[in-house]
């Protein structure tokens, strides 16, 4: 701009800011009732046109395991699974950002953690042991003491207690995310809320199942599906009692009993009753192979170890133990097949892989 051209607009400046710096003061006007001025609210800026891929269609249950019941509140949608899926793995559900639920459920150790007992975010030790998360969804009751009701109740409490969230301000910050919003919006009808985040997680868990095992295979008639030894250890589960308790087809009877281990009042803790001190949830032995460590503190690094400890009926602990408990003499051989047939309710999962994070 050539110096010329730019003269009238600093004159303009120039006089512009002196008149404002003349000008007197207005005089007070009196106040009249200001029209009420319709403000017309800004336009909302328009939602982003997402495309989601669609949702994997629900599988039928696998070979060996029913239909699962899911609450009239919650029925489990394609679209509710998918969610809670990604929900599972996805570190954002923590506090800080630090842990996933999958940090103590691993997909290849049968979504146990591998270790006997792990910290939650900010450190505090958990005193029992992980378990699977595969067919929760024919459970009654949760965790170890059955002091959880549902499965939306347990994700939240473990939501809240492992990864240390607030659930609302999580759930904010998931609508942050344009594709989680999206995701929730097709799930349920809303953006995620406090609410809705411990129901997509539990419509997953159920959806997350685990059957047609070489047992399954053989109980539908394939005389091929079991080992000399599987065969002779399914026999000795029965003779020796281990049935009682473990029944199948998920081979718990989703009672509570104590085995003696350890000094921790389990159910107790729950019921306030003493009758209950140092009784624990039956845990189911599908894909018992791949759980260790076992029992509710983990504290048997094998499934020998644990077996020897369910034949000889105690753990030595200082509370009474189960009168269904008998103790077994196990011979080498005994034991050998006993294991035999345990592995051999290692079935195949739904699930076997990570989801892909919005
Ligand atoms: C830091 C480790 C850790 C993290 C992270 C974690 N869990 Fe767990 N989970 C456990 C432990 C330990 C138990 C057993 C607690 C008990 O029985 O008292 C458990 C038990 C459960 C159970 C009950 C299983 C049963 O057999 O009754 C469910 C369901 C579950 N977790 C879901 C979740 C979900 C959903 C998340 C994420 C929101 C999550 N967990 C994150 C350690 C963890
Ligand atoms: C009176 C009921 C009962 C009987 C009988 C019983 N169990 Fe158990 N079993 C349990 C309970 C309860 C636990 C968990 C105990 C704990 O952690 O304190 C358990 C745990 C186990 C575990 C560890 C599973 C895990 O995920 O940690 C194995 C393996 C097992 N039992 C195998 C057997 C075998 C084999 C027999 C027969 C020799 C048997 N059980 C007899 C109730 C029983």
């Amino acid at each position: 701009m050539s110096r010329l051209r730019a003269l009238p607009v600093v004159l303009a400046v120039v006089i512009l800011s002196c008149k404002t710096a003349e000008t007197p003061a207005p005089a007070p006007v009196k106040a009249e009732p200001a029209p009420v001025a319709k403000v017309e609210p800004p336009p909302a800026p328009p939602e982003p046109k997402i495309d989601l891929p669609l949702a994997a269609a629900l599988l039928k249950p696998p070979l060996g395991l029913g239909e699962v019941a899911a609450p009239i509140e919650n029925p489990t949608t394609a679209e509710k699974v998918d969610l809670g899926w990604k929900l599972f793995f996805d570190k954002r559900l923590s506090k800080d950002g630090s842990m996933a639920c999958a940090q103590c459920h691993h997909i290849e150790l049968a979504y146990t953690s591998g270790a006997a007992l792990d910290a939650k975010v900010g450190g505090a030790q958990n005193k029992r042991n992980a378990p699977s998360m595969l067919n929760l969804g024919y459970h009654s009751s949760f965790y170890w003491d059955g002091r959880m009701p549902t499965l939306e109740a347990v994700s939240n409490a473990a939501w809240k207690g492992q990864l240390g969230a607030d659930p609302a301000a999580v759930a904010k910050s998931l609508n942050e995310v344009p594709v989680y919003k999206a995701l929730f919006v097709r799930a349920f009808g809303e953006p995620a809320s406090a609410d809705n985040v411990p129901r997509a997680l539990a419509s997953w868990l159920r959806a997350l199942q685990s059957g047609n095992s070489a047992w399954d295979k053989a109980q539908a008639g394939d005389a091929k599906a079991l080992s000399k030894d599987a065969q002779e250890g399914s026999k000795l589960f029965t003779s020796k009692g281990c049935i009682v308790c473990h029944v199948p087809p998920l081979f718990s009877d989703f009672d509570f009993h104590s085995a003696g281990i350890g000094d921790d009042a389990g159910r107790k803790d729950t019921t306030k009753a003493d009758a209950d001190v140092g009784k624990f949830k039956t845990p189911s032995l599908r894909n018992v192979a791949l759980t260790a460590p076992y029992f509710h503190d983990g504290h048997a690094k094998t499934l020998e170890e644990a077996i020897a400890l369910m034949a000889k009926g105690t753990g030595g602990g200082p509370h009474p133990v189960d009168a269904k408990f008998k103790a077994q003499k196990l011979s080498p051989k005994e034991a050998k097949a006993l294991k035999a047939f345990l592995e051999s309710l290692t079935g195949e999962s739904t699930f076997t892989t990570e989801p892909t994070l919005p």
